[in-house]
């Protein structure tokens, strides 16, 4: 488990660089990351939420609406179409969700845990899971895009 950074916290705000080697201290990160997302129960975690400023994330959206973890490494998104608006939160920002407008499907190309290059085409939650980790690389935050904020208990 690593300790989730807080909206506030500079760091959140920052670009992360690319991951240059896949070397043992990446992977370590990958599967601190993958364990921290799951004992916070939520469906992604990019890697400055844990401090570190590199292009990473993890994503699981559940076994319905995708398939296991996904682990992506320097991803980008290379096409997407079509448009959702719905609402999302986020681990670093934990008492609100924002209803925020994405595309509804997106391929991104990332590197895997091997190194190997591959892209995935995904849409619906999913889109917006990899649209709103991949905006943490860049020192975006949900609130910055949402259409409408509310506190989570006013649900
Ligand atoms: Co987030």
């Amino acid at each position: 488990m690593r300790n989730i950074r807080i909206i506030g916290d500079d760091i959140l705000r920052k670009k992360s660089r690319p991951v240059e080697e896949i070397n043992a201290r990446i992977l370590t990160l990958l599967d601190d990351m993958r364990e921290t997302m799951y004992e916070s129960g939520g469906v992604g975690l990019a890697a400055p939420q844990v401090g570190i400023l590199r292009r990473i994330a993890v994503i699981d959206v559940g076994e319905e609406l995708g398939d296991g973890l996904l682990e992506l490494i320097n991803p980008e998104i290379i096409a997407s179409s079509g448009e959702q608006t719905e609402a999302e939160g986020c681990l670093s920002v934990p008492e609100y969700i924002g209803t925020v407008t994405r595309p509804e499907t997106v391929t991104v190309r990332a590197q895997n845990r091997e190194g190997e290059v591959f892209e995935k085409t995904v849409s619906g939650f999913f889109a917006r899971a990899v649209c709103h980790e991949l905006d943490h690389l860049d020192g975006v935050l949900f609130v910055d895009k949402a259409e409408e904020i509310q506190k989570r208990d006013e649900e």
